[in-house]
């Protein structure tokens, strides 16, 4: 296990991958290759961009044929993978799990060199994945063992099944590019579904270490990889029509460029995960303290780039000056520095152009009224920036309502719910809200005003995705389709009723069928169980 408290931070990893994952092989590549670079510079000056490593810049033909692989896996549905009983899939991705436990630290020290994830974070989000990959073999394989029994309505005897969708491609963002690729990638293989998977443009390297796994744990052309740019290895797939599921999870106008290139929009089924900004309402009758501590994890856990992260917090008159003196205090008092320190919360910005983006976003704010109000703000070393908390902020500044997805912070003050609950109605947005208040009746108007716009409204707590049972959505440009351990294995199946008109010679085939399924199950079951 790699000790990351006395880490060689002087010398990044070195990774040069030059193959793709396509019917069940890895194949090499020739190239071109992305040189990939870090945000992290351990002198802590601006200085020449280390590389960690290069990864393949597909074309359009070895899109193509990664496309030909998963059609031949899939084929029409007949494939050895959508035709496999349930219990034995998930085999398959218990065994993907065993070994994908044993790249645990690789995974997390590419993830901090990266994206510049703390180790903290980068621990959590292996773990988490873990955890997520886990529930999802068990719950799939309880949903499979109940096995849908035979019901008898208006003279209809009928029986549910689920099967796959078909080709899916799954896109997964750099802010979690383990965890939300996975999150939609292992329901989708579950279920029965054939995957092309491109990891997002920064946060490559940190799959590579799965590669071997997924091509010894599954049948060849089930999962694929491609990578480059979008117009080269996504257009191919897109304007074939072959995709039928398109599992995203980004900016909502990278998913239109997408989605509109389907010649077959309508039998292209999408599960989209968007931007988001989402509020922060801290009333009068709140405990301030805690409002500032969750409003503090809310809006910086991993330098405020997380879809849930707070993005706009508003706060009642009366008690604004002390909840943005207390909140700008424990902003200065955030430490900045690399991923590895132990007590780091700051860490660098992986976007190249992010930081000119934030100094916009203030300038914009500043030339509307508003002042920066703690002492560090807007301070820059390298690729660090230290949050910058902006208050009295107009509703018409840019930061009030483009999704900053970085650490600057805009306080807004109100006095009536009704002109947060407008904002939010207005917004083009509908994730979640954080309400801080110890009153029933703030709570029942929240609920009231908000709960149609919004789709978790987060109880004296920052928001949030997880636990991973409960349904993570969003409305409006926010999100399309519902994720959650249990809702993902429905987004990527569809129902299959088999059903007849109640008759004796129907009742005795769907019985017999019935019995059948039982034996299989079972003698599945017993097998498996000897084989572990
Ligand atoms: O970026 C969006 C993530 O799904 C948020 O997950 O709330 O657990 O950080 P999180």
């Amino acid at each position: 296990m790699t000790d990351f408290l006395n880490y060689d931070y002087d010398s990044p990893p070195e990774l040069n991958q030059d193959e793709y994952l396509v019917n069940g092989k890895l194949r090499k590549w020739s190239g071109p290759f992305q040189t990939v670079t870090t945000p992290i510079n351990p002198s802590s000056e601006p200085g020449a961009d280390q590389i960690l490593g290069h990864y393949p810049l597909l074309d359009s033909n070895a899109a193509l044929e990664v496309l030909a692989a998963a059609e031949k896996a899939y084929a029409l549905g007949q494939g050895e993978w959508p035709t496999m009983h349930p219990l034995e899939r998930s085999a398959c991705v218990r065994q993907f799990l065993g070994k994908m436990r044993h790249q645990r630290d690789q995974i997390i020290e590419l993830l901090m060199w990266e994206i510049g994830k703390s180790y903290k974070d980068a621990a959590n989000e292996f773990d988490r994945t873990v955890i997520y990959v886990e529930k999802t073999i068990e719950f799939y394989q309880r949903k499979v063992k109940r096995l849908t029994t035979l019901r008898t309505s208006e003279g209809v005897k009928s029986q549910i099944h689920f099967s796959p969708r078909g080709i899916t491609l799954c896109m997964g963002p750099y802010n979690y590019p383990l965890n939300e690729t996975f999150t939609v990638l292992i329901p989708a293989l579950i279920t029965g579904n054939v995957v092309i998977f491109k990891p997002p443009r920064l946060g490559v390297l940190l799959h590579q270490p799965l590669l071997q796994a997924l091509a010894e744990s599954f049948p060849p052309g089930v999962v694929n990889t491609i990578y480059g740019e979008g117009q080269k290895v996504i257009s191919p797939l897109m304007t074939s029509g072959k995709i039928d599921v398109l599992a995203f999870i980004g900016s909502s106008r990278v998913a239109d460029i997408i989605r509109n290139q389907h010649p077959l929009p309508h039998r292209l089924y999408t599960v989209l995960g968007l931007e988001a900004k989402n509020p922060g309402i801290v009333c009068n009758n709140c405990n301030i303290d805690n409002a500032v501590h969750e409003c503090l994890l809310g809006s910086l856990s991993f330098n405020g780039q997380r879809c849930t992260a707070l993005k706009i917090i508003f706060v009642q008159n009366k008690i604004a000056d002390i909840f943005v003196k207390k909140f700008a205090a424990a902003v200065d008092d955030l430490v900045m520095g690399a991923p590895w320190d132990p007590e780091v919360n700051i860490t660098p910005l992986p976007e190249s152009s992010k930081i000119d983006f934030l100094n916009a976003l203030v300038e914009d704010a500043e030339n509307l009224g508003a002042k920066q109000v703690n002492l560090r703000g807007g301070l820059i070393n390298g690729t660090r920036y230290f949050p910058t908390v902006l208050y009295p902020v107009s509703l018409k500044s840019r930061v009030a309502n483009e999704e900053q997805f970085g650490p600057v912070v805009p306080i807004v003050p109100f006095e009536d719910f009704a002109e947060v609950a407008d904002y939010v109605a207005k917004s083009p947005y509908g994730q979640q809200a954080s309400i801080f208040t110890s009153s029933e009746k703030q709570l029942k108007q929240a609920m009231q005003l908000l709960g149609n716009q919004i789709s978790r409204l987060n109880i004296n707590s920052q928001c949030q995705r997880g636990p991973d049972e409960l349904p993570f959505t969003g409305r409006k440009d926010s999100a399309q389709g519902v994720l959650s351990v249990r809702e993902a294995l429905r987004a990527f199946s569809t129902p299959l009723v088999l059903a007849g008109k109640s008759s004796v010679s129907t009742n005795k085939l769907m019985n017999s069928n019935f019995r059948s399924e039982q034996t299989s199950l079972i003698r599945i079951w017993k097998k498996l169980k000897k084989s572990k």
